[in-house]
Formats: C-alpha cells, sequence, structure tokens
C-alpha cells in the first residue's frame, strides 16, 4: 500500500529523513515511533505528498483485492501534528468546512459525518463550538475532518499526543473499528503502549529507519537481559554511569536496568550498593522486555 524507496530529505544541512525504504502493507495498522526530531513528520509528509523529497520516491497503491471497495472515497486521509480545527466553529461546521474544501456535497458529508461521530461518540456534541471540547473530543474531531472524504489509507501524526489514557484508549478503539472495514493505517505516537498495538512498528532516530518489525518480534529479538532491581533507599542515581549497565530508569521503588550479562552487572550494583554506604539489600529478578525497552535502547545507539 505504502512503499518508499530510498526516500531522503533535507532542510538545509539537517538530513530530516535519511534513504528510508518503508513497506506499509495494505491492511495494516503500522506504528512509527522515535524521538523528537527522528523525521517522523517530514517522513509522513512526503508520504502524502505535501513535500517534494530531495531522493528517492514513493509509491502509494490502491487496497489489496478483498479489501472493502470504497466508491467515492479519495486514496488518502492525513491527520497533522497540529491539527488547525476551528475554535469559533461548531462540530458539525468544521466538518462541512473540512468537506467543502474537498467538493464533497452537503447531503454525503452529512451522512459520513453522522457515521463518524456516532462512532467517536461525538455525536451529542455535534453543535457545540470546537474551542468548548476537551483534548480528546478535539483529537477525535481532527479524526473525523480525516475521515470525512473516506479514504482508503490514514496517516495520522500523533493524534492521540497530550490526551488522557482513558480517552487515547477510545481513540484506538475507533482506529481497530476503521481497520475492521479494511483501512490501512499509518500513525506516528510517542506511546509504547500504544506501539504495542500496532501489527508493525518502525523506529525511525536521525531519519533513518533503524528497525521495522512485529512488537513481538522486536521485543523476542531484544539483544539484551531486563532486571527490575528493589533496595531500601530512594536514591535515583545509585547505580548511574555503571559500565556494566546498558540502560537504567527509576521508577519509584524500584530501578529497571538493562544488562548484557546479568551476574557481572549484578555484581556491580552489589559493589555500588556497599561502597556508597547504603547497604546490601539488593533484590532483584528478571522481566521479560517491553516496547518502552527496545524503544529506550534503539534511540540510544549510536549510528554508524
Ligand atoms: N520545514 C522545516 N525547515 C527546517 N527544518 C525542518 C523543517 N521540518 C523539519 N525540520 C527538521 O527536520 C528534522 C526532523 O523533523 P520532524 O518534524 O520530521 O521530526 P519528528 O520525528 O516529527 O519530531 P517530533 O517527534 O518532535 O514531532 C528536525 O531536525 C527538524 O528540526
Ligand atoms: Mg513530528
Amino acid at each position: 500500500m505504502i512503499k518508499t524507496e530510498d526516500l531522503g530529505k533535507s532542510f538545509g544541512p539537517v538530513i530530516a529523513v535519511n534513504e528510508v525504504n518503508l513497506h506499509v502493507p495494505a491492511g495494516d495498522i503500522y506504528g512509527l515511533v522515535g524521538p523528537d526530531g527522528a523525521g517522523k513528520t517530514t517522513l509522513m509528509r512526503m508520504i502524502c505528498g505535501l513535500i517534494v523529497p530531495d531522493r528517492g520516491r514513493v509509491l502509494l497503491t490502491a487496497p489489496a483485492a478483498g479489501h472493502e471497495k470504497r466508491s467515492g472515497g479519495s486514496m488518502l486521509g492525513y491527520m497533522p501534528q497540529r491539527f488547525g480545527l476551528y475554535g469559533d466553529l461548531t462540530v458539525m461546521e468544521n466538518i462541512n468546512f473540512f468537506g467543502a474544501l474537498y467538493k464533497i456535497n452537503r447531503s454525503t458529508i452529512k451522512e459520513r459525518a453522522e457515521e463518524i461521530l456516532e462512532m467517536t461518540g461525538l455525536l451529542p456534541f455535534k453543535d457545540r463550538l470546537a474551542d468548548n471540547l476537551s483534548g480528546g473530543m478535539k483529537q477525535k474531531l481532527a479524526l473525523t475532518c480525516a475521515l470525512v472524504t473516506r479514504p482508503g489509507l490514514l496517516v495520522l501524526d500523533e493524534p492521540t499526543y497530550g490526551v488522557d489514557p482513558g480517552s487515547r484508549k477510545e481513540f484506538w478503539r475507533v482506529l481497530y473499528g476503521l481497520n475492521r472495514k479494511g483501512m490501512t493505517i499509518l500513525v506516528s505516537t510517542p506511546y509504547m503502549d500504544e506501539a504495542e498495538l500496532c501489527a508493525k512498528v518502525a523506529f525511525m532516530d536521525r531519519g533513518r529507519v533503524v528497525a521495522a518489525d512485529s512488537p513481538a518480534r522486536l521485543k523476542s529479538s531484544f539483544p539484551y537481559r531486563v532486571l527490575e532491581v528493589r533496595v531500601d533507599v530512594r536514591q535515583p542515581e545509585l547505580f548511574n554511569g555503571l559500565p556494566q549497565l546498558v540502560d537504567v530508569s527509576y521508577y519509584g521503588d524500584k530501578y529497571r536496568v538493562v544488562v548484557e550479562d546479568v551476574q557481572t552487572a549484578r555484581q556491580a550494583m552489589e559493589q555500588r550498593l556497599e561502597a556508597s554506604g547504603l547497604g546490601s539489600g539488593l533484590c532483584w529478578s528478571e522481566v521479560n522486555p517491553t516496547m518502552e525497552d527496545v524503544f529506550i535502547v534503539l534511540a540510544e545507539k549510536e549510528v554508524v
């Protein structure tokens, strides 16, 4: 459905997207993750034809046979990272405005809008000013606007950023509903629990896609082991700077430690604990890696 070939884009000296070969099969929910400035928005905007690539090309193909035929629909819907809703227009007026931009007639817009508003739970709010919607509702309205053209491919740039966990869950329920009807979805997200919900995830870092696979395979091919370590003291930086640890994060009452070798890491942590005079009560257990662990390690890896 989406194929990019050696795609590249620079802004002056900054290489925003660098030799990206992405393949999003028809019918997938495909995730795009990566640190700030990794190039996600630039990649999506090239896929949507809003930015002309400097190098390579984008190929978009119609949905594969067997997927629902979409009569009168456009191929692509795009929800940008900062979506411009009109705050002094109501929900329905925003949708009408958006639909009119695409020259869709009023009755078709109304019919589609009601269907989508019903699905997103916004129908009771259709006469409310956009300014008076909650953050989660605003994102759903932005999604409704992107759907009014009935696209076969939906490109969403961080659609749930800053939205509370309940509304994020609700938003994903809608995405799954659309996907079940045959819509291909490319979505960027800063939330690893959302990455987990995608069929495949591409990790971007400094313009490149450094890994692309299913969440299960990304986790099973994680080259390190993960420990949860508890000590009696609360000192976030206790294990910082130990060369035997690949990564360490502190979560209130425990440390999450990524290591290459469990034994040498454990010894190093025990020594550090004793040397700091904080006792010797190191309690640890091995846990399965999460997408968060995969993300942190990939984002910290130096690109050679
Ligand atoms: N129009 C532009 N002019 C100049 N530089 C730009 C432009 N758009 C993006 N960049 C630069 O390109 C790089 C990639 O930016 P991009 O917005 O694609 O990253 P991103 O992964 O979407 O980041 P975020 O997670 O913060 O949204 C950054 O260094 C950014 O500053
Ligand atoms: Mg972005």
